[in-house]
C-alpha cells in the first residue's frame, strides 16, 4: 500500500463505464514459480460517448506487464501508461481487440484474493475485487462480459483444470504438459470469474430439471477427501429442486461444479459453475461433522446455488447494491432451511444471529445502511448487515405482500433484468408493481442505519369491549453512520401480532373499520407513522398481546409487561418464535438483575417464577428437542451486554453461571432423566427425531455439568470415548473443557491424537479449547498460539483460536489487566501483513469498545491506536481502525 491516506467511494459518484467489454478470452500458463496470463478483450466505447473519445484505464494490482497488443499490434511504450495500478491507453478507437500478457506469483499470494496456491493447487477468489490481482480489466460488475479460458499446466500436479462454463477442448501437449478449453455462454462480470487447477477427485452425480435437461453434477474435492461428498451432492440436488418448486427457477448449464479449498477468506463463492467453497461447508461424514456441521452445509449450499439466478443472472450494478443479491440470497436460504428441517428452529436461530452480530454492529462504529453510502474497502462491507439485515428487509415484502405476492414480484424481476446489472431500487419497484403496493416509505429501510424502536402499549375498555394497542417507532441511537444530519424519518414496518385469551387460546378479533373479523389469528399492523393505534372490538375479556410474530421486523422491541406475563406467554403463545422469545425476554431481565446483585457482591437467588416455568419446559410433551434446548438456553452474555449501560463482563458471566447452576440444582433429577434417556434412543430413528434428542440430551448434559459432581464427569467422558457421532463427541469435549480434570486433560490429547491429519477437526480441538469457562483459558491461549499446529496464513486455523477467544469468551477476552486486548492487536497487526481481509475481520471485535467501563475503555483504546500506527497498514485494518476512533458527539 501507498502511503497516502485511502480514499473513500461514494456511492452517488456512480456513473456507468466509458467502456464496455463484449468478451475476454483468457490464457493461463500455470507454473510452480510463476503464472503468465494472457487476456483477449473486445472493447468497445459507450454509444452515448461516440465522437468523443476519452482514455480507457483498465484495473490492475501486483501484476507485472509484460505486452500489451492493440487490434493485433504491439504497442509501443509511449500509447499506454501503467501505473497507481491501472492500465491507461489514451484516445483508443470505438472498437477494439486489447491484448495484454501479465506475470503473477500464486505461490506469494497469502491474502487469497486473487490466483493463489492452496494445498499445493491452483484457485481463484476474484468477488469483490480480486479479478483486478489476475489481469487488467474493467473490474466492476455491471460490466459484463463473455469468458473463454484456456489453462495450460504441468500434468502431474494440475491433472484438473476447471473454470466456468462448458470444457470445448482438452489437448496433451507432450513434455508432460496438457490444456484445457472453457466457454461460458452466459455474460457476467469478472468477480464471477473463477479458474481452479490441481490434484483433485469428483464425487458426481446428476439432476433432472423439471424442463427435462439432464445436469452433470461435480464435487471436486482433495483425494483423501472422497468419501465425504455425499451430503453435499445430496444437498445440491434438494436446494435445485426447491428452487423449481418454490420460484419456478431452473439451472442453466449442463454442468455444476463445486471445489473444497482448505484456505479460503470466507464460507463459498457462487462463481457461475464453479463454486469455490471453504471445506468446512463441503466435507462430512457423522464421524466428522456435527448436526450443526451439516445443516451448515445444506445452508451454503443451498445459497450459492441460489445466487445462480439472484446474483449472477440478475447481477449488481455496483458493489453498494451488495444486499440487492446478498440479502435476498440469505433469505432464499432461510427459507430454504426452514422447509428442508423445522420452520421454527430456522427461524429462532436466524434471529439469534440477527441480534447477536447484526444489532451490535449497528450500535457501533460500524454501523451503515444496508445500502452503504460510502466504502474505503468493499470487503469490510460483507457485514451482518448487508446479509442479515438485509435478508429481513427482503422478510418483510413477503409479509407485506404475502407469498403469492412475494413471488409475483420476484418473477416480475426477473422478467424485466434477466441478464443484466440492477439496482435495490430495480427489486423495490418489481415488488411494488407485482404487489400493488406503494412501497416509496419502505425505501427507507434501504437509506437510513441503526435498529429501530418500536415500543407497545395496550389498555383494555371492559365497557366497550375495546381493546387498544399503540405502536411508538423511534431511534433511540445517534446515527453513527450519518455524514450528514439528516433525521430520520419513520419506517414502514409489519408487526405480525395476535390477542390470546387467559386460557392462551388465540382469539380471532375485528379491527375498528373491519365489517368482519380477520380470517387468520396472525394478522399484520402495519406500522407506517411514529405513532399510531389500533383498536380491536367485540372483546369480552381483557386479551394478552402476542407481538411481533415470527419476528416480523428487524427491531428491537419493547412492551412493559409483568413477569407473570412473558411466563405465560412463554408455556402457551401459539407462534413458536415468541414462545421462544418471551422466555428469552424474562431470562435477560432476571440475568440483569443478577448481575447488578452479583456487581453489588450481594447473594444471588434463582427466581421461582423461571424455575417454574424451566421445568414446565422440561416436561412439555408438545415441543420437540431442539425447541426445547433453544427455550433452556439462556441469552449469551453478548446479547446481554447490549442491554446494559455500561457492559460488566465479569458481572454477567458471574449472573449467567450462577443461573445456569441454579436451574440444574432445582431440576436435576428432570435433567439427568432427559440425559439418560437421550443416551438410550440415540440411534433407532429418523435423522430429524435423533438430531432432536441428540440436542436435548447434551443440552441437559451441559446443565448437569454445571453441578460439578463426579457422575455428570463420568457421564461426559464416557460419552466421549462411545460416541459414534461428531455432536456427541464435540458435545462432550466442550463440557469437558471446563473442567479441570484428568478427564478433559486425557479428552483433549486423545482428540488432538485422532484428530490431528483431519485439518476441520484440529479447528475444532483448537476452537473448543479457546471458548473454555476454565480461569486458565487465556494461558492455554497463548500456548496454543504457539503449537506446531496453529497458522495464522489459514483462516479457519486463524478463526478457531483467535476468533473463538476474542469473541466468543467474552470474560477472558475482557479481562481487566487488557493481556486479551494486547494479544488480539498482536494477532491483527501479523496477519495484517499477509491477509488483510481477514486481519479487518478481526480488528473488527474491537468495535463495541466505547460501551465498557473506563479502565477497558483506555486499555481497548490504546491497542486499537498501536493498530492504527502500524506502518503499511492495510486500506481494510486502516478503515475499521479509522471509524472506531473517530469522534463521537457523545
Ligand atoms: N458472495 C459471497 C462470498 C464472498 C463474499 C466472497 C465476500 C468474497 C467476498 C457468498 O455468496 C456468500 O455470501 N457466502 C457466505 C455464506 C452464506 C451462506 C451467507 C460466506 O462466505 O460467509
Ligand atoms: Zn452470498
Amino acid at each position: 500500500m501507498s502511503s497516502e491516506k485511502p480514499q473513500a467511494v461514494l456511492r452517488e459518484d456512480y456513473c456507468p463505464p466509458d467502456y464496455w467489454i463484449d468478451s475476454a478470452d483468457l490464457s493461463f500458463d500455470l507454473g510452480e514459480e510463476e503464472t503468465q496470463v494472457r487476456a483477449r478483450l473486445e472493447i468497445f466505447r459507450r454509444e452515448d460517448l461516440i465522437g468523443d473519445s476519452p482514455p480507457l484505464i483498465l484495473v490492475g494490482e501486483e501484476l507485472e506487464c509484460l505486452e500489451v497488443r492493440l487490434d493485433g499490434e504491439v504497442l509501443p511504450a509511449h500509447r499506454y501508461r501503467v501505473a497507481d495500478d491501472e492500465l491507461r491507453i489514451d484516445s483508443p478507437p470505438e472498437r477494439f481487440q486489447l491484448e495484454t500478457r501479465v506475470r503473477i506469483k500464486p505461490h506469494e499470494n497469502t491474502a487469497l484474493s486473487g490466483l493463489y496456491r492452496t494445498s499445493g493447487n491452483f484457485c481463484t477468489q476474484c468477488e469483490a475485487m480480486g479479478f483486478r490481482r489476475i489481469t487488467y480489466f474493467l473490474d466492476r460488475p455491471d460490466v459484463m462480459a463473455r469468458f473463454s479460458t484456456t489453462i495450460t499446466a504441468d500434468k502431474a500436479s494440475c491433472p484438473v483444470m476447471l473454470s466456468n462454463g462448458n470444457r470445448v477442448e482438452a489437448e496433451d501437449l507432450g513434455g508432460g504438459r496438457h490444456r484445457v478449453r472453457w466457454e461460458d455462454p452466459f455474460p457476467k462480470p469478472s468477480y464471477l470469474f473463477a479458474l481452479v487447477a490441481g490434484d483433485l477427485r469428483a464425487h458426481r452425480g446428476s439432476f433432472k430439471t423439471s424442463g427435462g435437461r439432464e445436469v452433470a453434477l461435480e464435487i471436486w474435492v482433495e483425494p483423501q477427501n472422497i468419501d465425504k461428498c455425499e451430503h453435499a451432492l445430496a444437498s445440491l440436488q434438494r436446494a435445485m429442486a426447491w428452487d423449481e418448486r418454490v420460484f419456478g427457477l431452473e439451472y442453466d448449464l449442463d454442468i455444476y461444479m463445486i471445489v473444497a479449498v482448505n484456505d479460503f477468506n470466507m464460507g463459498a463463492m457462487e462463481n457461475k459453475g464453479l463454486n469455490v467453497f471453504n471445506s468446512k461447508y463441503v466435507l462430512a461424514l457423522p464421524s466428522t461433522a456435527t448436526d450443526a456441521d451439516y445443516e451448515g452445509i445444506e445452508r451454503v449450499i443451498g445459497h450459492e446455488y441460489f445466487h445462480n439466478w439472484t446474483g449472477n443472472r440478475v447481477t449488481c450494478r455496483d458493489w453498494f447494491q451488495l444486499t440487492l443479491k446478498e440479502g435476498l440470497t440469505v433469505f432464499r436460504d432461510q427459507q430454504f432451511g426452514a422447509d428442508m428441517s423445522s420452520a421454527a428452529v430456522t427461524r429462532i436461530e436466524d434471529v439469534k444471529i440477527l441480534r447477536a452480530a447484526q444489532f451490535a454492529e449497528d450500535s457501533g462504529p460500524m454501523s451503515h445502511p444496508i445500502r452503504p453510502d460510502s466504502y474505503i474497502s468493499m470487503d469490510n462491507f460483507y457485514t451482518s448487515t448487508v446479509y442479515n439485515k438485509g435478508a429481513e428487509v427482503i422478510r418483510m415484502y413477503h409479509t407485506l405482500l404475502g407469498a403469492e405476492g412475494f413471488r409475483r414480484g420476484m418473477d416480475l424481476y426477473f422478467e424485466r433484468h434477466d441478464g443484466a446489472a440492477v439496482t435495490c431500487d430495480d427489486f423495490r419497484d418489481a415488488m411494488a408493481t407485482a404487489g400493488e403496493r406503494d412501497l416509496s416509505q419502505f425505501g427507507r429501510w434501504y437509506s437510513q442505519a441503526g435498529t429501530p424502536l418500536v415500543e407497545a402499549e395496550g389498555s383494555f375498555d371492559s365497557e366497550a369491549g375495546c381493546y387498544s394497542l399503540t405502536l411508538k417507532q423511534s431511534f433511540p441511537e445517534p446515527d453513527q453512520s450519518a455524514t450528514r444530519e439528516i433525521p430520520r424519518q419513520a419506517l414502514h414496518i409489519p408487526v405480525a401480532m395476535g390477542l390470546l385469551n387467559s386460557s392462551g387460546e388465540d382469539l380471532t378479533v375485528r379491527l375498528e373499520g373491519e365489517s368482519a373479523p380477520g380470517e387468520t389469528q396472525t394478522r399484520v399492523l402495519e406500522l407506517t407513522q411514529s405513532q399510531q393505534t389500533f383498536i380491536f372490538t367485540g372483546l369480552s375479556q381483557a386479551p394478552i398481546p402476542s407481538l411481533l410474530r415470527g419476528f416480523s421486523a428487524p427491531v428491537r422491541f419493547k412492551m412493559e409487561r409483568s413477569r407473570e406475563e412473558l411466563a405465560f406467554l412463554m408455556g402457551r403463545d401459539s407462534d413458536s418464535f415468541s414462545r421462544w422469545d418471551a422466555g428469552q425476554q424474562l431470562a435477560l431481565d432476571l440475568l440483569l438483575d443478577l448481575a447488578k446483585t452479583s456487581a453489588r457482591g450481594e447473594a444471588m437467588a434463582l427466581d421461582p417464577l423461571y424455575a417454574e416455568a424451566f421445568g414446565r419446559i422440561l416436561a412439555d410433551p408438545s415441543l420437540d428437542g431442539s425447541l426445547k434446548a433453544l427455550a433452556l438456553t439462556l441469552p449469551s452474555e453478548k446479547v446481554l451486554g447490549q442491554e446494559m449501560e455500561v457492559v460488566d463482563p465479569d458481572a454477567l458471566f458471574a449472573a449467567r453461571e450462577f443461573m445456569r447452576k441454579a436451574l440444574a440444582q432445582t431440576h436435576c433429577d428432570a435433567l439427568r432423566e432427559i440425559y439418560s434417556r437421550g443416551v438410550e434412543r440415540a440411534i433407532d430413528e429418523n435423522e430429524q427425531d435423533a438430531i432432536h434428542q441428540r440436542r436435548l440430551k447434551n443440552c441437559a448434559l451441559a446443565y448437569w455439568m454445571t453441578l460439578g459432581g463426579e457422575d455428570a464427569l463420568e457421564a461426559a467422558a464416557t460419552q466421549l470415548e462411545r460416541a459414534e457421532n461428531m455432536t456427541d463427541t464435540e458435545a462432550a469435549l466442550v463440557v469437558l473443557a471446563d473442567t479441570v480434570s484428568e478427564a478433559r486433560d486425557r479428552g483433549l490429547s486423545d482428540c488432538y491424537d485422532r484428530w490431528s491429519e483431519d485439518p476441520l477437526l484440529l479447528d475444532k480441538w483448537f476452537a473448543i479449547q479457546a471458548g473454555s469457562r476454565r480461569p486458565d483459558t487465556f494461558e492455554r491461549v497463548l500456548e496454543l498460539a504457539d503449537h506446531p499446529a496453529f497458522s495464522l496464513k489459514n483462516p479457519n486455523r486463524m478463526r478457531s483460536l483467535v476468533g473463538t477467544f476474542c469473541s466468543a469468551n467474552p470474560v477472558h477476552f475482557n479481562r481487566a489487566d487488557g493481556a486479551g486486548y494486547r494479544f488480539l492487536a498482536d494477532m491483527v497487526i501479523q496477519l495484517d501483513s499477509m491477509n488483510p481481509q481477514a486481519a479487518a475481520r478481526m480488528v473488527s471485535i474491537f468495535n463495541p469498545w466505547r460501551r465498557f467501563d473506563s479502565g477497558r475503555k483506555a486499555l481497548l483504546k490504546q491497542e486499537i491506536e498501536r493498530v492504527g500506527g502500524q506502518h503499511g497498514l492495510s486500506k481494510d485494518v486502516f478503515e475499521i481502525v479509522t471509524r472506531a476512533l473517530a469522534d463521537q458527539s457523545d
